[in-house]
């Protein structure tokens, strides 16, 4: 059977889709974008038999003889090269977040609307065994109508955030405010139910000695408050605490599910479990069951990254392009219902925690009103709308912070390479390219 053609922009992230690639029957890698020099190289020293192209641009990139697209390149930056990517008549699988702006978002819409084509949103960890399973418990009634929810996604990140910032003061690792990195929390949420956010109430943790000395200019961690269209509440943490957590609960008014916490390995990759017995106001166990879901049992699959979620995000997409109508992918929509509670928080927090409306794109009249909605800590994208990173004001962290990071990250990739050449070309904050986008700093 043809297998689907597949360019992969981002060389660090995007490895994980390409090692889908080449387990999984239904794709193959076509070609590897990646405007680091080295990035690429070490791409093309995993790759060698495997007939694929290298880009070191998008402009080029785009133009190779492909079915579809995944970008892993930077968080805030997807919607600009989804857009061109779908007007090219190519699918695109995007790495979370989808935009950067409500804008963004009202063009996205119409992109997909227009040209047709498969938009997925790669929240991965709504494929993660633990919300997966609720997600099938859910559906089946289990736990009735949901009533309250938690979910988090605590990453301390402290000993990485050299090595996936490259001490750049203006990556966006540095750079976004403490709601943005929303959808790893929330999403699974949104996606077992259904349900649909209308109002969110956002919370700013404060900006802490770890960021300070991490170079990461925000609160540490967001908090959403969201309200769902049947009334439910959802409270979404994420963020850098002290231990790292990936955990989901459920209230539903006829049980409670919730994945393991303290005993999780990778996360949500743990027990299930649920109490859904007939008395729901007793103090007891009741008829807990508690049980460790499973996907597949086939461990290549179970080994992919987050959980075994990397592998089911990207199989799911390239399914639906194949036409299997049991595919389960996150559509433009969803993945707006799961990132605007998080921006939209900030708003809150700016706006003192007063509540804000979460609108529903899939009504284009909706989404009128933000059509030149700009708001976002980048200033290129911002103009005059600029926003702060931290509601308090930016920090003053000096550059000898983001000096010891890059000597950290410089000694991490040549240990991990053995590249000795320190012609480190990783940086997010300049590079003339591709004509039509402009390479900006966040
Ligand atoms: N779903 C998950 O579990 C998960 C985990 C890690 C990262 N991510 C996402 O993956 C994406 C990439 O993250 P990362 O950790 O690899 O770090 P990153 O964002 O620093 O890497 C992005 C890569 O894209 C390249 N790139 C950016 N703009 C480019 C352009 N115009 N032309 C060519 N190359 C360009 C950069 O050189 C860099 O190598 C982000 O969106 C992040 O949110 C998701």
């Amino acid at each position: 059977m043809k297998k689907v053609r597949i360019g992969v922009m981002g060389a660090y992230r995007g490895t994980s889709m390409i090692n889908y690639c080449k387990i999984a029957g239904n794709a193959e890698v076509v070609a590897i974008c990646d405007k680091w020099v080295e990035g690429l190289e070490k791409q093309k020293e995993q790759n060698v038999g495997l007939d694929i192209a290298y880009y070191d641009n998008f402009d080029d990139f785009i133009k190779h003889d492909m079915d579809a697209v995944v970008l892993a390149n930077y968080a805030h930056e997807h919607a600009p090269f989804a857009i061109r990517a779908m007007k090219l008549g190519l699918h695109v699988f995007s790495e979370v977040l989808p935009v950067q702006t409500m804008k963004q978002a009202v063009e996205l819409c119409e992109a997909v609307e227009e040209t047709g084509m498969i938009y997925a949103y790669g929240e991965n960890y709504c494929y993660m065994e633990g919300p997966y399973e609720m997600r099938k418990l859910y559906k089946e009634g289990k736990i009735g109508n949901l009533e309250y929810a938690e979910a988090e996604y605590i990453h301390n990140g402290e000993t990485i955030w050299p090595s996936i910032t490259y001490g750049d003061r203006n990556h966006w690792r540095n750079r976004m405010y403490a709601t943005f990195y929303c959808t790893h929390s929330l999403g699974p949420i949104i996606h077992s139910t259904g349900l649909r956010p209308v109002s969110v109430t956002g919370f700013e943790g404060a900006l802490n000695a770890r960021g300070m000395r991490t170079g990461r200019g925000c609160g540490c961690y967001g908090i959403e408050m969201v309200t769902l269209e049947n009334g439910a509440i959802v409270k979404s943490i994420h963020g850098g605490l002290y231990k790292n957590s990936i955990w989901y609960c459920m209230y539903g008014d006829a049980g409670r599910m919730e994945t393991a916490r303290e005993d999780a390995q990778q996360g949500a990759f743990g027990r299930l479990y649920v109490n859904a017995d007939e008395y729901p106001s007793g103090y007891g166990t009741g008829k807990l069951e508690n049980y460790l879901p499973k996907l597949t049992e086939d461990a290549d699959i179970r080994r992919f990254g987050h959980g075994g979620s990397d592998y089911w995000s990207m199989y799911h997409f390239v399914e639906k392009i194949k036409g299997n109508k049991e595919a389960d992918i996150i559509d433009v929509y969803e993945a707006l219902d799961m990132f605007f509670p998080g921006l939209l928080a900030y708003r809150s927090v700016l706006n003192g925690g007063a509540p804000v409306e979460v609108p529903d794109f899939r009504d284009k009249s909706v989404r009128e009103k933000y059509r030149n909605d700009t708001a976002c800590t980048d200033p290129e994208v911002a103009g005059d709308q600029l926003i702060p990173i931290y509601s308090k004001g930016n920090p003053d962290i000096p550059d000898s912070v983001y000096e010891h990071a890059k000597e950290l990250w410089r000694k991490d990739f040549e240990s991990k390479t053995g590249y000795t050449q320190a012609a480190f070309t990783q940086s997010s904050t300049k590079r003339k390219d591709d004509g039509k986008e402009k390479e900006h700093g966040i």
